[in-house]
């Protein structure tokens, strides 16, 4: 099937990670020409390179930092010109939950940094470089999280984080036209997927068995799972007449297991 993605200058942010990863793989074997960031390190795209040297540009970047966010945007140009797509990946998640009353500004703050404001640079450089470059399409895919559908106790952080990239969805959808008029804007919001972010709970039995209880598929996602939906939207072939959607990817799961069956045993007293 062709995807159209052939020759599009695609930009993943947290590339590096295991979502981003397989999107990078996935872009660079339909043809596309793809910027990949990371924050640590590069180590998991140094393969990739090898194989792909000239349709893959390999650059470090902090979303945190306006600078490093306009820095890639002009690195990417020199390489390959206009960027066509956007998917505004990267982001952290805390693996020690908190109660709101003990979270410390410092943690609430970082989160909301590198996630949302982050994604906000990400996305004002990306409309700027439509804006340089006139084009009829362009496409932004932002990552969200069943949290932000949900809500996730403990996480208040990560949850306000990405339940928050609904509102800018549906702000940009409306912007981006201004700049290219077959433009889109898209969010994709992955349930629980094996990667670095979540290998300690999806290593842990009982986490497992309480994550699973919600989900009528009863399995967590794989990285492909999550890159297939964000591939559809990025192109203009298949998703061409879509903005302003959310595709969830999670098996159906359904909100959350709050408590163990111990923990309302009141009911037979
Ligand atoms: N895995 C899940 O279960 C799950 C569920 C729902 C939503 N998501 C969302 O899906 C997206 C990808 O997650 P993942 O599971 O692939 O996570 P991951 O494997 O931990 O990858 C995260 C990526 O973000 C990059 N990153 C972190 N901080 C950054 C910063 N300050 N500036 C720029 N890049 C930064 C990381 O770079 P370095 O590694 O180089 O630091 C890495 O490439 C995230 O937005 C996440 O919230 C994941």
């Amino acid at each position: 099937m062709d995807t159209g993605l052939s020759g599009k200058h695609v930009m993943v942010t947290g590339a590096s990670g295991g979502i981003g990863l397989e999107v990078t793989q996935m872009l660079l074997v339909e043809g596309a020409r793809v910027t990949g960031t990371y924050n640590h390190s590069s180590k998991s795209l140094d393969d990739i390179q090898k194989t792909w040297r000239d349709e893959l540009n390999v650059l470090k970047m902090d979303q945190t930092s306006e600078d490093e966010v306009r820095a890639l945007f002009e690195k990417a140009n020199r390489a390959f010109g206009r960027v066509d797509v956007l998917i505004a990946n990267a982001g952290i998640a805390n693996h020690e939950g908190k109660a709101v009353q003990e979270m410390t500004l410092e943690q609430w703050e970082r989160t909301i940094r590198v996630n949302l404001t982050g994604t906000f640079l990400c996305s004002k450089y990306f409309f700027a470089n439509l804006e340089k470059f006139p084009e009829e399409s362009a496409s932004l895919i932002l990552v969200g999280s069943t949290a932000g559908l949900f809500g996730e106790a403990w996480y208040v952080d990560y949850s306000t984080s990405k339940s928050a990239m609904h509102g800018m969805m549906m702000s940009l959808k409306n912007e981006i036209v201004h700049l290219a008029p077959k433009g889109r804007v898209n969010l994709v919001n992955p349930g629980w997927t094996m990667t670095p972010m979540a290998e300690k709970e999806l290593t842990d039995n009982d986490m497992t068995r309480r994550i699973l209880q919600t989900i009528p598929m009863r399995k967590t996602a794989v990285p492909e799972d999550i890159a297939g939906a964000i591939l559809y939207l990025a192109s203009d072939k298949l998703a061409g007449h879509v903005s302003g959607q959310t595709i969830t990817v999670a098996g159906g799961m359904e909100g959350r297991v709050l408590f163990t069956s111990s923990e309302i045993d009141f009911l037979n007293e």
